[in-house]
């Protein structure tokens, strides 16, 4: 498999999502490096800091310790500005990020990674053909309903091939809702999000045929790794 040549599709979804809005509050925060919150459209005293510093830093112990445990040919789902996807470069992985951010496909763009800017949920290469699919930085809440990123993702992987999903700390939650994104006092469109915990998750991956292989924690943060059946004895390289 061979790194996709560069492209942008500008026909991404036009439901609001996460990065939609060309100069929305995640554009901003990322451009401008201001702070950026997840709101709650009907909890007005419930927000979540983003850490958008660790978005737009390099990949940290835990997050390297995730690209070695991936197969190779990795396929971030909502890479953001592309930390992961330069640690799955520079290790050897053939890799593609996936975002519809405009802002952090440029930045992702001008460092040379390898990212369409298109959703998930829009065709993308090499369908059923990755080792590993990335839903990290809480983006299981991508689309607001876990079960059909589940499922989208599982079909993007190769038979045996891995989905890596970064869980909320609290195993228990699982909760979809309105949301919004709010940096420098101004506030973005709702979309639909999601929060899930690893035990929560579990249900939801059932569902979507994935099978639990290990759940893990590292620096604070929760990872739950599954895999899709293996109808295929189609041998890969795992470097772990
Ligand atoms: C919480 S941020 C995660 C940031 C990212 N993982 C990183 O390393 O910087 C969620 C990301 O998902 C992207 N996103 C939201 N909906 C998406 C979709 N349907 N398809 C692809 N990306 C999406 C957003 O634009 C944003 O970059």
């Amino acid at each position: 498999m061979t790194n996709p040549v560069l492209s942008v599709d500008s026909s991404s979804d036009a439901l609001a999502s996460f990065g939609t809005d060309a100069d929305g509050p995640y554009e901003r925060a990322l451009r401008d490096g201001l702070d950026l919150f997840l709101c709650d459209v009907d909890l007005p005293e419930w927000g979540e800091r983003l850490p958008i510093g660790r978005f737009l830093g390099p990949a940290d112990q835990v997050d390297q310790s995730v690209i070695d445990g991936s197969f190779d040919g990795v396929l971030d789902l909502g890479c953001g500005p592309g930390r992961m996807l330069r640690a799955a470069l520079s290790s050897g992985r053939r890799s593609l990020g996936v975002d519809v951010s405009s802002a952090a496909v440029e930045i992702a763009h001008a460092q040379g990674l390898p990212v369409l800017q298109r959703s998930v949920f829009q065709p993308l290469p090499r369908e059923g053909e990755w080792g590993t699919a990335l839903l990290l930085d809480g983006n299981i809440g991508i689309g607001g309903d876990p079960r059909a990123l589940l499922v989208r993702s599982a079909e993007l992987v190769a038979p045996g091939g891995r989905v890596l999903v970064e869980t909320h700390a609290d195993p228990a939650v699982d909760r979809s809702f309105s949301a919004i994104l709010r940096a420098g006092g101004v506030d973005g469109d709702p979309f639909a999000w999601s929060q899930l915990g690893a035990r929560s998750l579990r249900r939801y991956a059932m569902m979507a045929g994935l099978h639990l292989i290990r759940e893990w924690k590292g620096a604070g943060r929760s990872f739950a790794e599954y895999a899709t059946s293996a109808q295929s004895s189609r041998s890969r390289r795992r470097a772990r």
